[in-house]
């Protein structure tokens, strides 16, 4: 036999067994999007290297260490994104889409971080993700927040809790930087190795720093809130208070710092405590600098991206009621006679019963056999086309769900029959 070829690490099948609650969540998330005036944009997988390089930062994980980067066939250095805002902001550039006017969009699909795979963090991920480009106040930010708190109450999630800091502009940032080096620099013995290094590079990331052993000393730190500029404080205040009004609660977290260079102002988070270490199930923030920094008009911007499969991991450890679609019925023949008339009767039923769910035997046997397929289907009813039913034109509808009696049908009757039953 030969040898089976395994999947590479990191890189998941998504098997028909999460069907329902992969369609749940997409669904529930698509109709929120258009209620809320996003328009679906769709992009490469593939985008230019210097794309990301530019945008996410040179200096980031990301960009230093987890993106899946090649050479193509003529020779130029091509990257499968490992993320969205990017690529969404180059077609939104190359198509004039931004071009005095503003844009709500939203795109799906798998992205690429070359990671260390553990639960809920993989190499290739789905995201879910929108962008509002060309809005500069604080009603965005808000408005985007409470569109994913409106999503976990549709999918019925409860865990997911809010926290949102602001980073300021780019020039409160560089001062705060400054003040950090020289904190750490004076307790260089107490870093960690990665921060050793990112304290040159980027010392703002040593926040994000899980380690036990340095939390006292990051607890002291200087923090950004004190370097804020006013007009940064002031958006600040009023997307907190937007989300206050209309009931939204969050913690202000001082050292949510994202790990992408476009941030500036608000930057939000979605944890859940019900993950273990992958937490965060949809993050984002304002970037009002990466469209000029990509060759556009300065244009603002604010955008998040959830995690697909830390959602559906979600949906399945809260127990929520993921709708599952079962056959309204399961069409069995008697005898091989009838696979003939079964197969037009299950088209003639399908153009006749708008949206019905049904499976035509296509397998054959005993009709005690054909039952238990129907049965381990799910289907709600078995049609019956037997010997005495086509002589008769009936059909026979044996309830599968429940003990309803036994009916005998003309076409006519089944079709009303499965007409109020789909319905
Ligand atoms: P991000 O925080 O890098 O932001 O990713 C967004 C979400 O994707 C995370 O909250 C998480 O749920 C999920 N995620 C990230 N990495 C992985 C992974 N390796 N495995 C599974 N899930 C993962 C962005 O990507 C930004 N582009 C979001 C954004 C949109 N900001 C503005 N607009």
């Amino acid at each position: 036999m030969e040898k089976l070829i395994q999947r590479v690490r990191g890189m998941n099948d998504i098997l028909p067994e999460e069907e329902a609650a992969w369609s749940f969540l997409e669904s529930n998330a698509i109709n929120l999007f258009s209620a809320y005036g996003y328009k679906r944009i769709q992009i490469p997988v593939l985008e230019r290297t210097e794309l990301f390089r530019r945008s996410i930062g040179e200096v980031t994980d990301i960009v230093e260490k987890e993106m899946y980067t090649f050479e193509d066939l003529n020779g130029d250095s091509v990257t499968l994104r490992p993320e969205a805002t990017a690529g969404v902001v180059r077609a939104g550039l190359s198509n004039g889409l931004f071009h005095n006017q503003q844009q709500k969009l939203w795109c799906s699909g798998p992205m690429f971080r070359h990671e260390r795979p553990q639960k809920g963090r993989y190499r290739q991920f789905h995201q879910l993700n929108v962008e509002a480009v060309g809005y500069s106040g604080p009603s965005l930010d808000a408005e985007l927040i409470v569109m994913a708190a409106r999503l976990w109450n549709c999918l019925g999630l409860k865990s997911p809790t809010l926290e949102i800091n602001s980073i300021g502009t780019p020039s409160a940032r560089a001062n705060y930087r400054k003040a950090l080096v020289e904190y750490f620099r004076a307790r260089q013995d107490q870093l960690d190795h990665d921060s050793q290094r990112r304290l040159e590079r980027n010392p703002i990331r040593i926040l994000d720093s899980k380690n036990p052993s340095m939390q006292v000393l990051l607890g002291e730190a200087p923090l950004l809130t004190d370097y804020l500029d006013a007009e940064s404080c002031t958006h600040f205040e009023e997307v907190k208070s937007l989300l206050s009004g209309v009931g939204v609660d969050f913690t202000e977290n001082p050292r949510l710092v994202r790990g992408l260079d476009y941030y500036n102002r608000t930057v939000f988070e979605w944890v859940s405590d019900q993950l273990g270490a992958q937490s965060a199930v949809c993050s984002g923030g304002r970037y009002d600098g990466l469209i000029s920094h990509l060759g556009g008009k300065d244009t603002p911007a604010v955008g998040w991206a959830l995690g697909v499969e830390r959602v559906v991991e979600l949906l399945r450890v809260e127990g929520s009621d993921v709708p599952r679609r079962s056959p309204d019925a399961y069409l069995a023949i008697i005898g091989d006679i009838g696979r003939t008339q079964s197969f037009v009767l299950g088209e003639s039923l399908r153009d006749s019963v708008p949206g019905l769910y049904l499976l035509v035997d296509a397998i054959g046997g005993t009709l005690k056999s054909q039952l238990r397929r129907a049965d381990r289907s799910g289907a709600k009813l078995a049609l019956i086309l037997g010997n005495d039913e086509q002589k008769g034109d009936h059909i026979s509808v044996k309830p599968l769900r429940d003990d309803r009696p036994q009916l005998v049908l003309t076409l006519d009757e089944l079709i009303k029959h499965l007409r109020n039953g789909v319905d």
